[in-house]
């Protein structure tokens, strides 16, 4: 199927939040990366379990027995979302930032003194300070990876001469918040595992474009969060079975040797679990919509991804040639047109004479929303000097149009 043909009209009658004003302004919604928009079965989701469902676990009547079964049934459709065999192995909790935390708690325990620890300088600050301050604890030592400063690329010879047999765990991201860099996880996992160290992936921010693939790319944890691709605010985190149930997590007695409740604390976001099940439901129906004949939902969210791929590199082009055109704007990471299958279509710059929130503000007016500021990518601006005042970050999604990158390219050129 060709960008062309990608069935935009349908998607966007999905997301009722898409018909929204600002005066007389269409809204268009370039903050995807801080939190993509809902389809309308996300919310139905939300608001029917409240409505029909609500319950707590275990319970012996109708509403507890419903609720057991679409907990379980979201427990197999983010494992096939993430490429795991395992439904026991995905844990839901508030978000990944917190359901990190309580993993490097758990793992920091195994590390001693002169252990080492890998994580980088492209990565947002939820997938290092938890490793920092778990290492900090267990007296082990943290490297930092370095990107490219030229397009913000990781630097993997830097990863290969950081790696070595004292190293224990490797954290890295999928794809970069701020620039969209993907990295090369798949080989990072390989070169790790020579070493005999875990790895941890953050697909947070690769989630909405990209299928995450827990299996292929031989990970040994994975987090996101399906706020990030079209659900609600839940954090997912997938681990290999035999270390989630080899590892003691800080929990509530009794601590059951049964996954995934070994590692879920507290009671659940459960209206929050049943609209991720709906997001994931979206993106299969979108499978079908994109001409996918299958009815197994891998290939489905597959065919999803690689159409959702091709249409967001159309307009990501469009976007960093109109951006590359503005000579007061300066992009950062990767602009090579030839390259954008490197990236995903979040792209931040700086401009020579107004501030990101100035941008922002005058920007937001317009109905055109973007980001300013840091992201928690803390790491990249301190080393690239754009603290305090960060980037202006334009995050396209699969339901952003090509009128919506003009309208905001012709809102810039006009500052
Ligand atoms: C790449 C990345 N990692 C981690 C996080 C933190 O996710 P959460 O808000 O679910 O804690 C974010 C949030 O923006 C992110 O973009």
């Amino acid at each position: 199927m060709s960008a062309a043909d990608f069935p935009i009209d349908w998607c966007r009658d999905q997301f009722p939040a898409l018909k929204r004003t600002v005066g007389d302004h269409p809204v268009a919604f370039f903050d995807g990366p801080g939190g993509s928009q809902v389809p309308q079965r996300v919310i139905d989701a939300v608001s029917g379990y409240l409505g029909n469902t609500n319950a707590n676990r275990g319970g012996r009547y109708a509403t507890a027995f419903e609720s057991d079964e679409l907990l379980e049934a979201a427990h197999v459709n983010l494992a096939e979302f993430i490429g795991t065999p395992d439904p026991e192995a995905i844990v839901f909790g508030a978000n990944m930032t917190t359901l990190t935390f309580a993993l490097s708690r758990a793992i920091g325990r195994t590390w001693q003194t002169g252990d080492e620890v890998i994580v980088t300088r492209l990565d947002h600050d939820g997938n290092v300070t938890p490793w920092v301050l778990a290492a900090h604890d267990a007296g082990a030592v943290v490297h930092y990876v370095d990107f490219h400063e030229s397009d913000c690329t990781l630097n993997l010879d830097d990863f290969k001469a950081k790696l070595s047999s004292k190293t224990r765990f490797v954290a890295v991201g999928c794809a970069s918040n701020i620039v969209g860099s993907i990295n090369p996880v798949h080989e990072i996992c390989r070169l790790a595992h020579l070493v005999e160290a875990e790895v941890f992936l953050d697909a947070v921010h690769y989630a909405p474009h990209g299928l995450p693939d827990f299996t292929g790319w031989d990970c040994d944890w994975l987090a996101c969060s399906a706020y990030k691709f079209f659900g609600p605010h839940v954090g997912i985190l997938c681990g290999r079975p035999e270390l989630l149930k080899l590892l003691a997590p800080y929990k509530l007695r009794p601590v059951t040797e049964e996954l995934p409740g070994r590692w879920m604390t507290g009671t659940q976001n459960f209206e929050g679990i049943a609209g991720a099940n709906a997001a994931i439901e979206y993106l299969i129906d979108l499978g079908k919509q994109v001409g996918s004949l299958s009815n197994t939902m891998r290939p489905l969210l597959s065919a999803a991804y690689a159409a959702i791929a091709d249409y967001e590199r159309g307009l990501a082009a469009a976007l960093l040639t109109g951006l590359l055109a503005i000579p007061q704007i300066k992009v950062l990471g990767l602009t090579d047109l030839d390259r954008l299958q490197d990236r995903t279509p979040t792209v931040s710059f700086v401009h020579e004479k107004l501030t990101a929130v100035e941008i922002a503000e005058q920007l937001g007016q317009l109905g055109l929303f973007v980001g300013h500021g840091n992201f928690y990518a803390l790491q990249l601006t301190e080393r690239l000097g754009l603290e305090p005042q960060g980037v202006t970050r334009v995050g396209l999604m699969h339901y952003n149009t090509r009128t919506e990158v003009d309208r905001l390219l012709h809102a810039l050129r006009s500052l």
